[in-house]
């Protein structure tokens, strides 16, 4: 039987048909494989209000409705325009608006239809609410420069005139019945015991399996890929060579959730869809961060008096998967939790056990910062020589994320000049030996601990988890149509 929510939004579509607001379009989505509609994830047009520097336009909002709705509300989110967020001074940098109605613990109750939530977002674009800001440039220039505000908007209703939002969808065309190639390509390979159960996943599922591992040669991986239609990697480079060998390929998941080594806009292109497998190792790298932290606070176990971490501050640069399990650590070891994630709304940082902050400097006001960010545009060489200097007194920077977060002369600086920092990484800097030339060995045992390689995702539990984790992914895309943790999605690649 219908669930209760499938009910009521079937009544929303009939009465949608019946009668809607001139200018305006909602609709259920296709699904991935092309065949029918997903009820539960709506696109909608807006358009902006004659009169109003919105004119001229339709934006293009998701609606991804739940199992609880209607006793909960959808979530809204504005497509990207060009890439980027919609500039408005209520929409958080992910898309996701910012209105009372749409939120359980304020105005939202059951009865508000479809209709009524897209005149209220309609309202809202020409309306801002500056007692609610979510973004912070258009919130700035809305309150402080109206002019410039009034400029990018009516800029922005050009752009999305001119198809500047394009939500990006790759339809899964595929028979479930055809016995489709995975391959497994790894330059580092899984666990033996980790293979043996990708294996025997795909093939319980009739799926042929095939492994590469360890090569050496990118001409092998070129043409192992060239038949596969599903390829398992891990940290190995995909890019656009990649792909235009891998002829026949539709589902690329990285086994892990780190996406830099792959092209995202060449998978696009190539119509692949890129998935990955978030929180299948998160804890195993929590822990790896919380190890090197209690093994740096008593100097190694080498007999000296050292120092604990109960009421001392952490800050968190990102609040994914990894940062979960920080909190869940730290809240054990009495710590104050702070977070920065512009990507999750405050209450939701909140939800999760940390106090939501709402910048970077702000994080390194922390006694101990730990980085959970991917490596994009934004955070790479964020970490600079200014932030480094903020940190206070006896202040320790965790790093099991990307090396390249860091401005690395800028570390060596910080270090150099500030024998109370230290530094603990499980992504060796490029310049680690002249960082501990500069430091000498007394000071190197007091300041910098690196791993001899990358192991936060090193542990028995992890290497299976995101392989198999990979694996059944797989079969729910082509036996179920399902696309899980796609990660080129909306136009937008994270
Ligand atoms: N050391 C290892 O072996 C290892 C293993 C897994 C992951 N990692 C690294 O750690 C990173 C985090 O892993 P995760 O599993 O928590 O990923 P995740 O995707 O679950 O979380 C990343 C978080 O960062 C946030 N974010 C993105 N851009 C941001 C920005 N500019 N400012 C603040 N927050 C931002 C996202 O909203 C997200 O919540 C990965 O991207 C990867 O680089 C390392």
């Amino acid at each position: 039987m219908a669930s209760f929510a499938s009910r009521r939004l079937q009544k929303e579509r009939a009465e949608w048909r019946k009668d809607h607001p001139f200018g305006f379009s909602a609709k259920p989505m296709a699904n991935p494989d092309g065949k029918g509609q997903n009820l539960f994830r709506w696109i909608c047009g807006i358009p902006g209000r004659a009169g109003t520097p919105w004119e001229g336009a339709t934006y293009k909002l998701t609606m991804d409705f739940s199992e609880d709705y209607p006793g909960k509300p959808p979530k809204c989110k504005f497509v990207f325009v060009n890439g980027k967020v919609l500039f408005h001074p209520n929409i958080y940098p992910s898309g996701t608006v910012c209105l009372s109605i749409l939120n359980e613990d304020e105005d939202w109750k059951p009865s508000i239809t479809i209709k009524q939530i897209l005149l209220g977002v309609q309202d809202l674009l020409d309306n801002p609410n500056s007692a609610s800001p979510a973004q912070a440039e258009p919130f700035q220039l809305f309150t402080q420069n109206k002019e410039e505000y009034l400029r990018r908007v009516k800029q922005q209703a050009k752009d999305v005139a001119n198809g500047g939002q394009k939500l990006f969808r790759i339809t899964v065309v595929v028979d479930f019945m055809t016995p489709h190639t995975v391959l497994l390509a790894t330059t580092k390979p899984f666990a033996k015991d980790a293979v043996d159960a990708i294996k025997l996943i795909c093939e319980e599922h009739g799926l042929l399996f095939e492994k590469l591992e360890g090569y050496k040669d990118r001409a092998e991986l070129y043409e192992a890929v060239a038949s596969a239609e599903a390829c398992i990697v891990r940290s190995d480079v995909c890019d656009e060579e990649f792909f235009s060998h891998a002829k026949k390929l539709k589902v690329l998941v990285r086994a892990g959730a780190g996406v830099d080594a792959i092209d995202l806009p060449a998978a696009t292109n190539h119509g692949v869809c890129v998935q990955n497998t978030p929180g299948q190792n998160s804890n195993a790298v929590a822990e790896l961060a919380f190890g090197m932290l209690l093994a740096h606070k008593r100097n190694h176990f080498d007999g000296n008096s050292g120092t604990e971490i109960r009421g001392s501050s952490l800050g968190l640069y990102g609040c994914g998967n990894v940062s979960r399990f920080m909190i869940l650590a730290a809240q054990g070891f009495g710590m104050d939790i702070y977070a920065f994630d512009p990507f999750l709304t405050p209450d939701q940082i909140a939800d999760l056990g940390a106090e939501p902050l709402y910048d970077v400097p702000s994080i390194f006001k922390c006694d101990v910062v730990s980085l959970h960010v991917p490596a994009t545009r934004e955070t790479k060489r964020s970490i600079d020589e200014k932030l480094l200097r903020s940190m206070p007194k006896g202040g320790i920077l965790i790093n099991t994320a990307r090396k390249d977060i860091i401005q690395e002369a800028d570390l060596l600086q910080a270090l150099a000049e500030r024998p109370d920092l230290s530094y603990l990484a499980d992504d060796k800097p490029d310049n680690t030996e002249e960082i501990k030339e500069a430091l000498g060995a007394s000071r190197v045992k007091k300041q910098f601990l690196v791993t001899p390689k990358k192991m936060g995702a090193q542990t028995a539990q992890a290497n299976s988890n995101s392989g198999i984790a990979a694996a059944k992914q797989i079969v729910e895309f082509f036996r179920g149509g399902l696309v899980k943790h796609q990660v080129n999605i909306n136009g937008k690649h994270f």
